[in-house]
């Protein structure tokens, strides 16, 4: 059965995030070296916090509404989650940290439940999106530097939490205009440039989204 494209363009979205399994339908036709890489892929377990109706084909979805695609029903603010720890390879949770009651506590389930070296990709708007405030259920808004406590630069405040992350990349998405002037490129090319743009520009040159990409450190 052909996918409608709106599918195809998700597959392609989260493969380019690094989580890769199912491929997307009709590719990888011809055999070669990525059939070794596709059946690696399927011992591969994600967990998809708060996934809505677009789950991760391949993940374990959690969410707390019936009418999404979710696998578990959690209401992520109730923790521990029904997982023991490290059961999960990689994590994702994709507009979700904005809705939780408490950052901390959450970024410290994620943590306990991906293994050694795990990964967790988080994205959620940038403060100064339009979406950020507009939606009256985001709790939280949130600047590229937020999720710092968990890792090694942590401005003296690393005693927030003992979970540990290492932060693999931070890329933040601009809104189109700036982006068409290779501000978007600018701003993601150096974590110093990144800062001075939150410190200066980004009321004017305003964020859209954030991703985080991180490694548990256990
Ligand atoms: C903006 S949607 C994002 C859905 C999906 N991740 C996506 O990218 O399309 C936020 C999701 O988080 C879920 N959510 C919000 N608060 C939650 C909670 N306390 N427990 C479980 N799910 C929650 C909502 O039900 C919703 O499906």
């Amino acid at each position: 059965m052909t996918k409608p494209i709106s599918s195809l363009l998700s597959y392609r979205k989260y493969e380019a995030l690094g989580f890769y399994w199912p491929p997307a339908p009709g590719r990888f036709l011809a055999p070669g070296p990525w059939h070794l890489f596709k059946l690696q892929s399927q011992f591969v377990r994600i967990l998809d916090v708060g996934c809505g109706i677009n789950k991760l084909p391949g993940s374990i979805g959690i969410d707390r509404n019936t009418a999404t695609k979710a696998d578990v029903l959690v209401d992520v603010d109730h923790i521990p989650y029904p997982f023991r720890d490290s059961s999960f390879d990689k994590l994702q949770a994709v507009h979700v940290i904005e809705h939780v009651s408490d950052v901390i506590r959450t970024m410290e389930e994620w943590h306990r439940l991906v293994r050694p070296g795990g990964e967790v990709f988080i994205v959620t708007p940038h403060y100064t999106d339009f979406s950020s405030f507009c939606d009256p259920t985001h709790k939280w808004h949130l600047n590229t530097f937020s999720l710092r406590y968990f890792g090694d630069d942590n401005a003296g405040f690393g005693y927030y939490s003992k979970a540990r992350f290492e932060e693999l990349s931070v890329h933040v998405k601009l809104l189109a205009f700036w982006r068409w002037l290779g501000f978007e490129w600018a701003v993601n090319s150096s974590k110093r440039f990144r800062r001075f743009w939150e410190y200066y520009l980004c009321y004017v040159m305003r964020g859209k989204v954030i991703e985080w990409r991180l490694r548990a450190v256990k």
